[in-house]
């Protein structure tokens, strides 16, 4: 199979499994990989429910906007794209709207690193960017400035961004940062959390 049906189909995948694992309700949250020696991004399309989403449906486009193949991309993908233009090292971005973590960027708060786990795989806490309308190149543009060298950021009034080298550390990074959220939330009901500084 060629290079890029198969991320398409990682992609359709790993999509409907985190809608299932409830990281997103309907049709929010969009997904992308991107290709720098061909310049080419693959990304979700737009408002496609994820139990019937099919490979041939994923957009190719250049990260100006440009698109390649039929279907309208993602509402989000000034997000992806500036992601992709920032930061050489990131490959793939996956936006959800996890509950717990989207709890965090509704009070435009950082996750704490209360977990060793979000040392190993999230780099320390996870930051608020400042809040841009949806769909606006300024969602990735703050995203980009503010997540620095962590594995994900959140958007203020908006959700949670995790990023990787490939799709599947993206995914994990994804459930981590829902998992801290979820861990500082219960933790905060019955006591006072104590942050770690360094492993
Ligand atoms: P799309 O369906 O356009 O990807 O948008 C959903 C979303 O999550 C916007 O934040």
């Amino acid at each position: 199979m060629k290079l890029v049906d198969e991320l398409k189909l990682q992609i359709v995948d790993k999509s409907l499994q985190a809608f299932r694992a409830g990281l997103f309700a309907g049709t929010s949250g969009n997904m992308s990989t991107y290709i720098p020696e061909e310049k080419l991004m693959l990304i979700t399309p737009t408002s496609v429910r994820y139990e019937i989403m099919k490979p041939n449906q994923i957009v190719e486009m250049r990260l100006d906007g440009t698109v390649l193949s039929n279907g309208k991309p993602s509402s989000e993908w000034h997000l992806h794209a500036e992601m992709y233009k920032a930061h050489e090292n990131i490959r793939a971005v996956f936006h959800t709207h996890s509950p717990y973590g989207t709890a965090f960027a509704v009070n435009h708060m950082s996750i704490p690193a209360v977990l060793i786990e979000a040392y190993f795989f999230l780099g320390g806490e996870v930051p608020c960017a400042k809040y841009a309308t949806p769909g606006t190149p300024e969602v990735g543009i703050y995203a980009a400035e503010t997540i620095g060298d962590k594995g994900g950021v959140l958007l203020a009034n908006h959700g949670v961004v995790a990023v990787g080298k490939d799709l599947a550390e993206a995914y994990l990074r994804a459930e981590y940062i829902e998992d801290a959220a979820k861990i500082y939330t219960f933790a905060k009901q019955i006591g006072t959390p104590v942050e770690l500084k360094q492993l």
